[in-house]
Parts: C-alpha cells; structure tokens; sequence
C-alpha cells in the first residue's frame, strides 16, 4: 500500500465531457501537465449523453469544477449552456474548453490556439501567408479561422464537397476582409509556391490514403500540418516530406490544445521550452502505449 498525496481536499477537479469519452487521451495529458507544473488539479473523464448535457453543465458548475474540455458530439450544443463566449470561438461556432467564472463557464475554443502554437513552435508566422486549408468540417473551420485572424495574406480552401467549402469561404469573409480561393481538391496547380497547409479533412484516419493524389504538388510547401496522427506517419506527412517539406502530424496540435485550456483555467502560461518536453515526453508514450500497436 502507498500514500497518495497528490490529490488532497484543495485540489480544484477539471475534465472532460464526450459521448463517448473512454479513449480520451487528455486525462493522461493533463494530469501529466498539472504534475509537471505543481498544479494542485486533477482531472478525469465524464461520458455524457446529448440529453444529460445541461444538468451535467449546470452541475458541474454547482460543484465547484474549474475547467472541462468539451468534445464530440456537444461542441456546438454546449455553446447555449454558457454565460459567456470568447469571440474567436463564436465566429467558429464550437467551443471545447471552459472556463470557470463568478456566474457560470465561459466558452474558448483551444482547437485553433493548438493550432496557432503549432505553426509558431515550428517558426512559420500566419501573418501575409498564403494558406491552404483542406477540408471544410468543423477542423477546417477552425484551421480557416485562425489564418484569417492571423493575417493571411491569402486563404485557399479544397473540399471533396465545392459548395461547403463555399459556405466555408463565405463564413470567414462575414467577419475578415481576406482574399479566399476556392479550388478543386483534384487540380490544386493553380497555388503558388511557399504555402501553409493544414491538411483538416478525416482522410488517412487509420488508412494510408491521401486527400491529394498528385504528390509533386507538395514541391509547393514550405510546412503541413496534417490533423490526422493515426498511423504516426500519416502518408500526407510522408508524401510532403519525401517533396522537400517540413510537416508534422496533429499530436502536437493535440498537446498545444490541452495546454492552451491548462493555461485558461490556471491563469498560467506555459514556456516553449516546457511545452516542447511535454510534448516529446507525450508522443513517447502515445506510440508506445501497447493498444495503439
Ligand atoms: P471534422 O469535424 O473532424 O472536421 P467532418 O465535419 O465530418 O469532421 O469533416 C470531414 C472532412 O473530411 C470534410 O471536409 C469531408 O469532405 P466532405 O465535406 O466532402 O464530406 C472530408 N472527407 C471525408 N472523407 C473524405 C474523402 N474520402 N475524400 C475527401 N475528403 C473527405
């Protein structure tokens, strides 16, 4: 038998609400973060069904909960339960933190602050860019969003479906005066050279596919994020790689997210440098984790 400390009765509790919830990997994140930094927090995981999700809201605010990551499916149907909303995540229209204040939770979306760290570890500024997001669900969303507000100098959008991608275009410019393209996912020759890509559609979840079967079109990137990290090495990544560009899966972009929401309900910030080790330290674990072989 052995003492355990380190959760005591000032521990403030935060977690996550999903449907389902149980391969969540931010218990493991967070725990790790909040030991890491000598937060005095715990947090673990809640499976709540679509029809418990206002009493779970209401309740947990009852409960004194500091913070809760928000994911699939209550995203968009948590945003009515709140006091307030950051506007970054209104604009995008899904919230998956919130945030403890005097009279109930406010809304964030750490999706795109994930995302925005991302870019900015790797040293690749948004700012006057052009952009190539694919996909137009809710990560593209969130991916056409956070080039807007970072400044892109000019946004492309390719989507299997043109007219959401459209939509898509339209809802960026209802609050950005940004140049948009929309183009054919299957003929991208049109782009130019030095582009940011984030690769937001579900294609290579679990399979080696690509949404771009012409490999030399990654000639014309400078750095990809692809959003998929199942298999490790998703074939976006090894294509754009084996074309000359730097590009990454979306662990990181998991981690920053996790840290991004860590930040809003400690009222902390975490440096680079520990967010890089954090990082590292997690993406061990994750492709060593016996159920993931
Ligand atoms: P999320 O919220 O995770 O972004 P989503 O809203 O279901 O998920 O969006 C999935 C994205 O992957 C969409 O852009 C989808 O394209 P459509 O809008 O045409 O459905 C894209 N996608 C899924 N399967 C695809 C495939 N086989 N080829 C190309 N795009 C695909």
């Amino acid at each position: 038998m052995q003492i355990v400390s380190t959760v005591q009765g000032q521990s403030n509790v935060c977690g996550i609400f999903g449907h389902p919830v149980g391969h969540s990997f931010s218990p493991v994140l967070q725990n790790t973060l909040f030991q890491a930094l000598n937060l005095p927090a715990v947090y673990t995981a809640f499976d709540v069904s679509p029809a418990h999700l206002p009493a779970a809201v209401q309740g947990a605010f009852a409960m004194g909960i500091l913070g809760l990551n928000i994911t699939i499916p209550h995203k968009k149907e948590v945003m009515a339960l709140l006091s307030g909303i950051d506007p970054l995540a209104a604009q995008i229209g899904a919230v998956n933190t919130l945030c403890r204040r005097e009279n109930g939770f406010w809304g964030y979306n750490t999706d795109i602050l994930g995302l925005k760290k991302c870019f900015a570890l790797h040293g690749h500024s948004l700012k006057g860019a052009s952009v190539l997001v694919l996909g137009a669900g809710g990560a593209a969303n969130a991916a056409a969003f956070l080039a807007a507000s970072e400044g892109a100098g000019h946004l492309y959008l390719a989507n299997r479906t043109r007219a959401k991608a459209e939509a898509l275009a339209s809802q960026v410019q209802a609050h950005y005066s940004i140049a948009i393209t929309v183009c054919p996912l299957e003929d991208l020759s049109a782009l130019p050279t030095d582009l940011l890509v984030i690769q937001a559609t579900s294609v290579g979840m679990g399979s080696w596919e690509s949404p771009i079967q012409d490999i030399s079109f990654w000639q014309n990137a400078r750095f990809v994020v692809d959003i998929v990290y199942t298999p490790w090495e998703t074939k976006t990544v090894h294509d754009a790689r084996s074309q000359g560009a730097e590009a990454v899966n979306g662990f990181e972009m998991l981690i920053y997210q996790g840290i991004a929401s860590a930040e809003l309900w400690h009222g902390i910030s975490v440096d680079d440098q520990t967010a890089r080790t954090l990082c590292g330290l997690l993406a061990d674990y994750y492709q060593n984790r016996k159920d993931t072989k």
